[in-house]
């Protein structure tokens, strides 16, 4: 496994690898929800390349740039077990030179949800995403459900770019006991890491009601908000059915939807999701 920080290291490397190549962008601390992108990415190609970077641009000024974990040599020895080629670690004065002014920004698809409670957020993930297509030049580039709109986003920035590159989307990855794994989940104390169990329970009891015949998304929001609001150590930031697609709000009977949610626990903040009708 070759590991570069530097473009020209990684352009000399790059040109060695065998087609088909597959991309697994993270921000490192990786868990077995990012491990079974690469594990996908493995059975699906040639070569297989991930990036760990945490990038600065994606962060509110008010978020967790600096607490966000970080452990490259763990994530080095998981990657290599994992039969990866590449590992880049781009440096900061790469990917955003001096004077940095380029962005590409999505329209519609950024406004609701995350993009409505973390401004500038999706724009940061997808000048970085695009940066990393151009670099590297993948077949099919993968990502979590775990991140429902990034997917949604980034599948748009692919088909107005143009960029030849496959998007795949793999399932949320969970704990045992349901929570959606997440490199922010070391935040949480004890009590708030067994309260945040919650989120799941949540979804899942409207998978049930949807898969029983209640097809109202009202009545799916509100059982979902309800059952949140009921934990006290959760402070419920929004709680979403909308059109997969479009992403936008759905009301009455539907026959599809993605209903996705973003809670507090102290400081934490956790999301998660779930598709209807698919
Ligand atoms: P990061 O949060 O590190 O996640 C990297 C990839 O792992 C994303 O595609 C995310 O959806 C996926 N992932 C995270 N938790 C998962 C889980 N429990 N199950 C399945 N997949 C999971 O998302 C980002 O980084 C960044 O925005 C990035 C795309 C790298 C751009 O900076």
């Amino acid at each position: 496994m070759d590991v570069v920080h530097s473009f020209s290291d990684l352009r000399r490397i790059r040109s060695s690898l065998s087609s088909p190549i597959g991309l697994v962008p993270t921000m490192g601390f990786l868990h077995e929800g990012h491990l079974s992108l690469v594990d996908l990415a493995r059975d699906q190609n040639s070569s297989v390349i991930t990036t760990i970077y945490v990038n600065p641009t994606q962060f509110g000024p008010h978020e967790d740039l600096e607490a966000y974990p970080r452990d490259i040599p763990r994530d080095l020895n998981l990657l290599e077990e994992r039969g990866v080629d590449l590992v880049w670690i781009p440096n900061n004065e790469d990917m955003y030179p001096p004077g940095f002014q380029t962005w590409v920004t999505v329209d519609d698809v950024t406004k609701p949800l995350e993009g409505n409670m973390r401004p500038g957020h999706f724009r940061g993930v997808t000048t970085i995403v695009a940066k990393l297509f151009i670099a590297l030049q993948p077949d099919k580039a993968y990502f979590g459900q775990k991140d429902a709109q990034q997917v949604v986003v980034l599948r748009r920035m692919v088909k107005d770019l143009n960029f030849p590159i496959e998007i795949v989307v793999a399932p949320i990855i969970r704990e045992p006991d349901g929570l959606a794994m997440s490199s922010r989940n070391v935040y949480l104390n004890t009590s708030e890491r067994q309260a945040a169990t919650v989120l799941s329970k949540a979804l899942k009891t409207a998978e049930e009601a949807f898969a029983d015949g209640n097809h109202d998304a009202d009545q799916l929001r509100g059982l979902v908000s309800r059952i949140i609001t009921s934990e006290s150590l959760a402070d419920l930031q929004y709680v979403s059915c909308a059109d997969m697609e479009t992403l936008d709000e759905l009301t009455g009977e539907i026959s599809s939807g993605l209903l996705s949610l973003a809670v507090y626990f102290g400081k934490t903040r956790l999301i998660d999701n779930i598709l209807l009708g698919v």
